[in-house]
């Protein structure tokens, strides 16, 4: 057991080295920066309920980009005892971070890296967080989107990704914050990474629905909400509250005959196929979809 733990944490290592080579790498001959927010710290407080809305877990590992002297990814990492990196393109505050991860006995599980954040590579991360200039989170939506797995939890203090709907708010008002923003008003957005899901899928229905396969559409508005249709017999069916939270999959299907009641389905999204249960008049039969291509 000690010697996997060893090892894994050799593995980590041997990551955070390979990510500050990419940096350091793409850092050069590379056109400046964007300038994506002054430095200016999150206070503690805010720090922690930043981290309670994220729900971090022991084997997350928290990406926060733009990182300053480091504040969330240690405290994620002392109080969590999750792993984590930053990125800041100012080399005195990357200095900073990685001296402070030290003294709080994180240096192990953490790293700060000199570098740009729009060019990090995201793809170790399950969290996010951000304290960045409105028009620059708006920015990251799509790189999100493209780089971050299902179910990566996204926390960003005071601006929204817009407009992406973000899945939960949390609004405060902390003192600490006046003599940044001239007000104490703090809002937390959280967003949480949807499985892919836009497409024409070929779904095998429960017999009680229909004998032949059907077709589910599905297409996300600029909000990223879902919407959808159904052809079930050569008969187009209105898919309602469509909702893909991570993996996990539901809609309705409108009735198919008058009087008859609305399907509920359910289901989990891995990859290009879809599995789950179709409730049918209070009974679970399963129910299987896969992408066209
Ligand atoms: C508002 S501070 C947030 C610091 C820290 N995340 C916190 O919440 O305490 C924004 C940070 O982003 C950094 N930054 C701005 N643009 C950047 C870019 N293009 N690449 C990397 N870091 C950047 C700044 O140097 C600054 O430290």
């Amino acid at each position: 057991m000690a010697s996997l733990m060893k090892c894994r944490r050799r593995l980590w290592q041997v990551r955070l080295a390979l990510t500050g080579l990419v940096f350091a790498m793409s850092a050069s001959g590379q056109t400046e920066p964007i300038d994506a927010g002054p430095y200016v710290p999150t206070p503690t407080v805010i720090v922690a309920e930043m981290l309670k809305l994220a729900e971090i877990k022991a084997n997350d590992v928290v990406i926060d980009l733009g990182s300053g002297d480091g504040r969330l990814v240690i405290a994620a990492a002392k109080q969590f005892g999750a792993r984590g990196w930053g990125v800041d393109y100012q080399e005195s505050l990357v200095k900073l971070a990685n001296d402070n991860a030290q003294k709080e006995g994180v240096g192990e599980r953490t790293k700060f890296i000199h570098g740009d954040l729009f060019k990090a590579s995201l793809k170790d991360a399950n969290v996010i967080t951000l304290y960045l200039m409105p028009a620059t989170v708006v920015k990251l939506v799509p790189k999100f989107l493209e780089e971050l797995r299902p179910g990566t939890r996204i926390v960003s203090h005071d601006y929204p990704l817009a407009p992406w709907q973000h899945e939960r708010v949390a609004n405060f008002d902390f003192e600490e914050k006046v003599k940044i923003s001239g007000t104490a008003r703090t809002v937390l957005y959280r967003y949480i990474i949807p499985a892919k899901i836009d497409g024409d899928w070929v779904v095998n229905l429960p017999q009680a629905i229909t004998r032949g396969p059907g077709r589910f559409s599905f297409k996300r508005d600029p909000a990223l909400k879902v919407r959808g249709a159904a052809v079930i017999g050569g008969r187009s069916i209105a898919l309602d509250d469509i909702e893909v939270r991570g993996e996990a999959f539901s809609a309705r299907l409108q009735e198919l005959k008058p009087g008859g009641e609305r399907i509920a389905f359910r289901g989990v999204i891995a990859g290009e196929v879809i599995t789950g249960t179709a409730e049918i008049a209070g009974k679970l039969s399963p129910w299987s979809a896969t992408l066209r291509q």
